[in-house]
């Protein structure tokens, strides 16, 4: 059965951490895969987290199934860390969101809902976006358009050329945004420009797929969801996919939510009673352990100060690695503007490199990102950046 199915390449990014653990080099950098490290290139467990882990090895009293949609306590407190509490949207009743094995989990469903409810739509993608969109939504049977959003020569969002193309989207069909932090450019959207979104979405009658997978990272945990806020305000339907891996550092448990902001109360229900069908039939309910602990953080005032408190540091960390990328970039390569990494926000930049530069980068400095030259800066640190400062150069200079 399975003799004709053909080896396959591994993985644009996961396949670069294997391929950077298996590197003797003691000097290699991991630009590659988007986790969050310290000074120590380390992936601590959060404080917030440890502490409601604890909690929960000491309060779980049974490993019986839990609820279909995950705990109801902990949509109820990640519809409020993604819209505020009190938004009009959950005062209207319209707003019911699921727990889902990471934000990957919460894209599929997503796409699984909207194969059901409209088969023939389409979703529209920035060009670049995260190289997972297009199987994850995809792979639900959905066809994939693109919609212009980074500028490589001026190192910015092209927002006059993605207007004009999402100006002429067709009613029903998806728009795919990045929340904050884009992924892979690190070029988001102003507030004026999600106005000008929420417009034309109102205008074209297009409904807004949100990919939120690091709130709290951009800008603040507030600002990063200016987006989802307004148009679940505006919108008579969004939705949101939500991953928690980098913003409480869960990645290995799989814990994402997937909200969706309906017309009324009644298309709510009947939305949740839909994506309840969807995801018994993909794997049943999703993991418990990630979500608990979200549950359990954002229930306790002091472990919320605590996480908030953590989520700031990291997002302080990663801007002046930016600012400290920049400075360097500047003494080993003045002939070339970097500065537009200090502009952009989250773990990712493009550095603007070739493929061979990049290819050169990781041969002979151990130096690794995608291929695309999108790197991690919260992979860098202060003892390995000229290291990267110089390797980046010396690649550059040899062409
Ligand atoms: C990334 O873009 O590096 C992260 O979102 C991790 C992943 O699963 O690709």
């Amino acid at each position: 059965m399975f003799e004709d199915l053909p080896l396959l390449p591994s993985d644009p990014i996961l396949g670069l951490s294997v391929a950077y653990r298996e590197d003797p080099n003691p000097d290699k950098v991991d630009l590659g895969v988007g986790v969050y490290r310290n000074e120590a290139g380390a992936t601590p467990i959060m404080a917030a987290v440890a502490a409601a882990e604890q909690e929960r090895l000491r309060a779980e009293t049974s490993k019986a199934y839990t609820f279909p949609a995950g705990y109801p306590g902990a949509n109820e407190v990640v519809n409020e860390l993604l819209l505020g509490a009190g938004h009009s949207a959950l005062r209207a009743d319209r707003v019911r969101s699921i727990q889902t094995p990471g934000g990957c989990g919460a894209l599929r469903v997503a796409a699984e809902l909207i194969t059901r409810a409209r088969p023939k739509a389409r979703v529209w993608v920035s060009t670049p976006s995260w190289a997972n969109h297009v199987p994850l939504l995809g792979g639900a049977g959905l066809t994939l358009e693109e919609y212009p959003y980074y500028d490589y020569e001026s190192h910015s969002l092209d927002f006059e050329s993605m207007l004009s193309v999402l100006t002429r989207v067709p009613a029903g069909d998806v728009v795919l945004f990045h929340a904050s932090c884009h992924n892979p450019s690190g070029a988001d959207l102003s507030p004026e420009q999600w106005r000008q979104l929420t417009d034309l979405a109102l205008e074209r009658n297009f409904v807004p797929l949100i990919d939120s997978a690091y709130q709290g990272l951009g800008e603040g945990l507030e600002e990063d969801a200016f987006g989802p806020r307004l148009m679940a305000e505006r919108l008579p339907e969004v939705i949101v996919a939500s991953s928690f891996s980098k913003n409480f550092g869960l990645y290995r448990e799989r814990a994402g939510a997937l909200t969706l902001v309906s017309a009324n109360t009644e298309q709510a229900l009947a939305c949740h009673s839909q994506l309840l069908s969807v995801t018994r039939g993909l794997y049943s309910m999703p993991p418990a352990h990630g979500s608990a602990i979200v549950d359990i953080i954002l229930h306790s005032p002091e472990l919320t100060r605590l996480w908030s408190d953590e989520l700031a540091q990291m997002r302080a960390r990663i801007q002046g690695l930016r600012q400290a990328l920049v400075a360097t970039l500047a003494n080993h390569l003045p002939e070339r503007d970097f500065s537009f990494i200090a502009r952009e926000r989250g773990m990712f930049s493009f550095l603007g490199l070739s493929e061979a530069q990049v290819a050169r980068l990781r041969t002979d400095y151990s130096i690794y990102m995608t291929a695309n030259s999108r790197i991690n800066v919260a992979g860098l640190s202060d003892d390995k950046m000229d290291y990267v400062g110089r390797a980046i150069a010396q690649a550059v200079s040899t062409d």
